[in-house]
């Protein structure tokens, strides 16, 4: 009994790797993650203004209830490209390494967010779709207390 009912469990544990893999794409190295993006002429700050507008439209679709304005804000922030140059070149080198750590942290921590909101989306369950909206700001707002002041001037 023991062995089926751990069996069952392990079964569902392996369905839910699977289809979790399906749902975002996440990235073991920081080379693969930058190669992912498309290329720009972009600087790092001129990407996180294009985060700032793309927040900005989630939050004003959340307040009109328009799901529309919501997935215009989400694909800004879900298909930004890479900037010019790597993106840990704005920190010195001794930040180098865990700035590299909190990008891929955080590049997984934003899609599993904005797949939340997708699915929430299909509901018309506004304070569910606040609660994931929220779990957004969260990556935005600890990066940013780790790194937002650290780059080289
Ligand atoms: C991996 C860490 C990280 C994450 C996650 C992150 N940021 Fe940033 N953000 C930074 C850093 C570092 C800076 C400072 C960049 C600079 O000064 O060159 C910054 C700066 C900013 C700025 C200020 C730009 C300026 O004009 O100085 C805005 C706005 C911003 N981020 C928005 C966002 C939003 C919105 C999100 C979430 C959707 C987000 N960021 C997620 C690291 C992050």
């Amino acid at each position: 009994m023991t062995k089926i009912l751990l069996s069952v469990c392990l079964c569902s544990v392996l369905i839910l790797a699977i289809s979790t893999d399906d749902q975002y794409h996440t990235h073991d190295d920081i080379d693969g993650l930058v190669d992912s993006k498309t290329k720009s002429n972009m600087t790092y700050r001129e990407i996180m203004l294009q985060f700032a507008d793309g927040y900005c439209a989630i939050q004003e679709g959340l307040i009109y209830q328009d799901k529309t304005i919501i997935k215009t804000g989400a694909l800004m922030i879900q298909d930004h490209p890479a900037p010019k140059s790597k993106p840990w070149n704005i920190m010195k080198p001794s930040d180098q390494e865990g700035f590299k750590q909190s990008l891929l942290y955080y590049d997984e921590q934003i899609h599993k967010a904005m797949y939340k909101i997708e699915q929430s989306l299909k509901t018309d369950d506004w304070l569910e779709i606040n609660q994931n909206i929220h779990e957004l700001s969260k990556s935005c707002v600890s990066c940013h207390m780790t790194w937002q002041n650290k780059p080289i001037k």
